[in-house]
């Protein structure tokens, strides 16, 4: 499972560079949790690990917020395109970092991505020290004005590789936690786009190769139009 995030992630920085350069959704996203995060400190965030940085998008605003970032992904094509903070390329189940070495833990968009977030957790508590605070956010899904999910009208769910609430549940078991919900404006458009990026095009057609997968996505979504709401699940914990 692990290999094929990680492949997917490798194939999709060019769509991936777009859709942020068009909607900067995942900048707002790791805006919000840096200045959570920052709230739960005193005198300020000092080292974080931004925990799937991908082509950088979150290492950027926590190296503006924080006093040293390390970014950490899985997929070397994605940190290829980081030049702004010390890069590891590793998987969130073995952080190559000593125990109790970091003030802070960010998963922007990231720890929904793996089969079993409790590991992730469990190495996030590790490495992060007693005074420290991890924050992470996870897709919602994306709403018609009434309501209903978008993708109740197809016959496809979009659906990630770990629920948020399985996420929510490993982070409060490790954590005393806060959650909230962050609601965004989209249109039909930007839901196409972000399904072009080959790694969430395969929230949809997990088994077909990346350029059918994209090219599939762009057929379901087409009769789509008007404005949608994209919600994300936040949350921040403290050690207990
Ligand atoms: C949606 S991107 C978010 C990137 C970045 N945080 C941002 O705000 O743009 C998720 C990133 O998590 C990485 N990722 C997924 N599973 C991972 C794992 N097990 N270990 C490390 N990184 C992982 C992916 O490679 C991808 O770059």
């Amino acid at each position: 499972m692990k290999d094929v995030v990680r492949r997917n992630f490798d194939a999709s920085v060019d769509a991936y560079t777009t859709y942020e350069r068009r909607t900067n959704r995942f900048t707002s996203l790791a805006r919000l949790l840096a200045a959570e995060m920052s709230a739960r400190t005193d005198g300020g965030l000092g080292r974080v690990l931004d925990a799937g940085a991908g082509t950088g998008v979150s290492t950027r605003v926590f190296t503006e917020t924080a006093a040293d970032t390390i970014a950490l992904d899985i997929s070397r094509e994605m940190l290829r395109e980081i030049d702004s903070a010390a890069r590891l390329q590793a998987d969130f189940d073995h952080l190559p970092l000593s125990d109790q070495s970091v003030d802070g833990v960010a998963f922007t968009a990231s720890l929904f991505l793996v089969p079993d977030p409790a590991a992730a957790v469990r190495e996030a508590a590790r490495v992060l020290r007693p005074d420290g605070v991890v924050g992470a956010v996870a897709p919602l899904g994306w709403f018609c004005p009434d309501g209903t999910d978008v993708f109740e009208q197809f016959e496809r769910e979009s659906r990630s590789p770990a629920d948020t609430s399985a996420l929510e549940d490993a982070l409060a078991s490790e954590f005393s936690t806060t959650t909230g919900t962050w609601k965004f404006s989209t249109t039909a458009e930007n839901i196409r786009l972000f399904h072009a990026i080959p790694a969430m095009a395969a929230r949809l057609y997990p088994k077909l190769d990346t350029e059918e997968r994209v090219l599939q996505a762009h057929e379901l979504l087409g009769p789509l139009d008007g404005t949608f709401e994209q919600r994300w699940r936040w949350v921040i914990g403290v050690p207990e």
